[in-house]
Parts: structure tokens; C-alpha cells; sequence
């Protein structure tokens, strides 16, 4: 299956890429490298052993898209292309609007144009908000905290407006939880453009000596240990999902929202630990208070995506850190 991977040379789509090859699907990428370099979609050749078709476009651009759909026969779309920085959003919500929600709206009307009907998209954990429930499940009460947000549960609703209008039109919404960790080769992984925002990639810089230290937001949140709890999942498990998603969409109507995570917390505390494990490094890390429109606790419960897609989660938290330092300890400047 000819599938276009839409913002494919970003962290999880050039993962995902080598997962499609693995598994017999052709990616297409189509990407403007605002938050990306070539050089990753370059790597995912060099695992793979062939060559993956790389369209320089904008999402918003209905020309290039309806081009690419037409020339490359595809038969199905993962969309990936979006903007993701929390802060930056608050400060430039009329760009994540513009980029986001118009990018997919065009991609929408470029697929009925084509008679192209099956749609993988990224949704985020982000659309559970204050996350009263924990784990969230699909039917957690939605609520959004910032433009991204809102971009996010925006960009479902138009999804599963569409499939309702169409019924020939299929979609699955993978909510992801907290991706991290690196392809085990360790020739890709996370490469943040600035400073990192999230997690991961900040201790993993911190342990390659390109950054001081950590600094923690917050012990002092409900937590056993003072710090937040999130839900972290392997970048390759999240690539295999999107294959199962692939495969499952043929079998399902309408849009079906499904939680990819692993169904267990880690605090940051934890994870700075299991980092140290893994590296041999030390990493430094000063207490400071807690960040805006943070949360206490966040994790999945991630029973449907197995009852729909029989996809679970495989890799732990050891093995996230091992292959996150693989990648850093190799190339500590990324792709650059
Ligand atoms: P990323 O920034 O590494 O990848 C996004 C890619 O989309 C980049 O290559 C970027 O250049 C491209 N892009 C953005 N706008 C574009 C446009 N208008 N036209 C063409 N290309 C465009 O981010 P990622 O971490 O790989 O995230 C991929 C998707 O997963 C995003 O939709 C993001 O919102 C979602 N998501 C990410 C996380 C996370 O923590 N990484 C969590 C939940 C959801
Ligand atoms: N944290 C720190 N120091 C840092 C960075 C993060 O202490 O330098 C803490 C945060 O306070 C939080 C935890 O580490 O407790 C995880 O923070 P991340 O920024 O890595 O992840 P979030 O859960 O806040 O958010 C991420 C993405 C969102 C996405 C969400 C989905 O940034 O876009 O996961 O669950 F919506």
C-alpha cells in the first residue's frame, strides 16, 4: 500500500517510515522541514535499504497535495504535518491555527478530491486537559489548556465530521501519551530544534553535556515521589501502531479514537534515574517550581487500541533511556 506520511521527516514520522518499510507499505513523505532536517528521511533509506520519495510542500498548499496523491496512486494518508510546541502556541495561536487546522483541511479536501478515504492521524493526549479520570480512556471527559490544544481536538472533530458525511471515509485518531526513545540503530531519534521542551530529549542533552542541568517542575505535586507522572511510550511501538492502524482501517467505519500509551506512569524522578542507569551519566538536576498548565498525573488505559488493533505496547522504560543514549551519545548535535 502506497501510503503519504504527511510531516514524515519529524521525529515520529521518519520512525514510523521504517516501520511502514518493514512491514511492506510504501511511505511517500511530504514535509516543509519547518521542524525537521532531510538528513532524517536520508537515515530511514540507509535502514531500510531503499529509497523513500521525498515531496518538499505545505500543507496548506492543495496543489502540491492533490499532486502528490495523483502521482503516487496513494491509497492511504498518515498525517503527522503540525505544529507542537505548547508555549509557542500561546504566543502565536493564530500560526498553529493557520498551520494545523487549515493544513488539515486542505489535506481533507485534496483526499475527496482523489477518492483517497483512509486516514491515520496524530492526536495527543493533550484533549484530555485536566485529565480528571486516570488512566484516561477514550470516553475521559475532553477539555483543552492552550491553542495546541485546542488545534488537536479541533483537527479530531473535523476527522470524524467528514467520516460521518462520507461513509466510505475511515479514520483512525491515535492519541499518543508521552513518546520518547530513539530507533534502537541509534542513527535516529528526537533532535529538537532550541531548547527542549520536553522531558526526554532535556535529560538526554544534559547527560551529553550539552546542557548544565535539569531542572524539575515541581515536587510538590500528589505524587509518591513529588514529581509528575506521565505515561512514556517507545517511539517504535508508536510506529507500530501506525501500522496496525493501516491494517485495521479496511475492517473499520467512521473515525475510532484510540489511546496509544502503555498503561503505566513513570515520575520524572524515575525517568531521570533509569536515564542515569542507562548512560553511566549523571544528571545534574535542581528542583524549580512547577510550569503553567502542568498536571499532577497522566496515563492511558490502552485496552481498545489492543481489542481493535491487537497492538500493544512492548518496549519499557530501560529500554526507552538505552536507545534515547544510543542515539545522543552518538550524534549529540542530532542531524546537524
Ligand atoms: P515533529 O515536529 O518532529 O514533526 C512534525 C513534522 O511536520 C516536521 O517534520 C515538520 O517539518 C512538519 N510540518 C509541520 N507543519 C507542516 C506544514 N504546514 N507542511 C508540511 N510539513 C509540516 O513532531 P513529532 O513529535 O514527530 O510529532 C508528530 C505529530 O504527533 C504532530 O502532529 C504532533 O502534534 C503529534 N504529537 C506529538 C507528541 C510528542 O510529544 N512528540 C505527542 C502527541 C502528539
Ligand atoms: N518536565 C520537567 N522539566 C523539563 C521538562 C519537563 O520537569 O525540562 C516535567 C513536566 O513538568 C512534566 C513531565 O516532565 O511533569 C513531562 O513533561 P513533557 O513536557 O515532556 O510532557 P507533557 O506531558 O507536559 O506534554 C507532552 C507534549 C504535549 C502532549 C502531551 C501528551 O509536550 O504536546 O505530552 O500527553 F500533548
Amino acid at each position: 500500500m502506497r501510503v503519504l506520511v504527511t510531516g514524515g521527516a519529524g521525529y515520529i514520522g521518519s520512525h514510523t517510515c521504517v516501520a511502514l518499510c518493514e512491514h511492506d507499505f510504501e511511505p511517500i513523505v511530504f514535509d516543509n522541514f519547518c521542524n525537521s532536517s532531510p538528513e532524517a528521511v536520508r537515515r530511514v533509506e540507509s535502514i531500510v535499504g531503499r529509497r523513500i520519495p521525498v515531496i518538499e510542500g505545505d500543507m496548506r498548499d492543495r496543489e502540491a497535495l492533490l499532486d502528490v496523491l495523483e502521482r503516487h496512486a496513494i491509497e492511504a494518508v498518515v498525517h503527522f504535518a503540525a505544529l507542537k510546541a505548547v508555549g509557542e502556541s500561546l504566543s502565536c495561536p493564530l500560526e498553529y491555527f493557520d498551520n494545523n487546522i487549515t493544513g488539515t483541511i486542505t489535506l481533507l479536501q485534496a483526499m475527496q478530491a482523489k477518492a483517497v478515504h483512509r486516514l491515520v492521524f496524530s492526536s495527543s493526549a493533550t484533549v484530555y486537559g485536566g485529565a480528571e479520570t486516570i488512566p484516561a480512556t477514550e470516553d475521559s471527559p475532553l477539555s483543552v489548556t492552550n491553542p495546541y490544544g485546542r488545534t488537536k481536538l479541533v483537527m479530531e472533530q473535523l476527522i470524524a465530521d467528514v467520516c460521518a458525511a462520507d461513509a466510505g471515509f475511515a479514520a483512525m485518531i491515535l492519541r499518543y501519551f508521552n513518546p520518547v526513545g530513539a530507533h534502537p540503530s541509534g542513527q535516529m531519534g528526537e533532535d529538537p530544534k532550541g531548547i527542549p521542551n520536553n522531558l526526554m530529549p532535556y535529560i538526554a542533552q544534559v547527560a551529553v553535556g550539552r546542557r548544565d542541568k535539569l531542572r524539575i517542575f515541581g515536587n510538590d505535586w500528589p505524587t509518591p515521589d513529588g514529581t509528575g507522572i506521565r505515561d512514556f511510550i517507545h517511539v517504535m511501538d508508536l510506529a507500530h501502531a501506525h501500522v496496525a492502524a493501516l491494517r485495521g482501517l479496511p475492517r473499520q467505519a467512521g473515525a475510532t479514537m484510540l489511546n496509544i500509551g502503555t498503561g503505566k506512569g513513570t515520575s520524572v524522578l524515575e525517568l531521570v534515574r533509569a536515564f542515569e542507569m542507562a548512560s553511566g551519566r549523571n544528571v545534574p538536576f535542581e528542583f524549580v517550581g512547577r510550569r503553567p498548565g502542568d498536571i499532577a498525573e497522566l496515563w492511558a488505559d490502552p485496552s481498545l487500541a489492543q481489542e481493535v488493533l491487537g497492538w500493544r505496547a512492548e518496549y519499557d522504560i530501560e529500554r526507552m533511556c538505552e536507545d534515547t543514549w544510543r542515539w545522543q551519545s552518538a550524534y549529540p548535535d542530532g542531524y546537524a
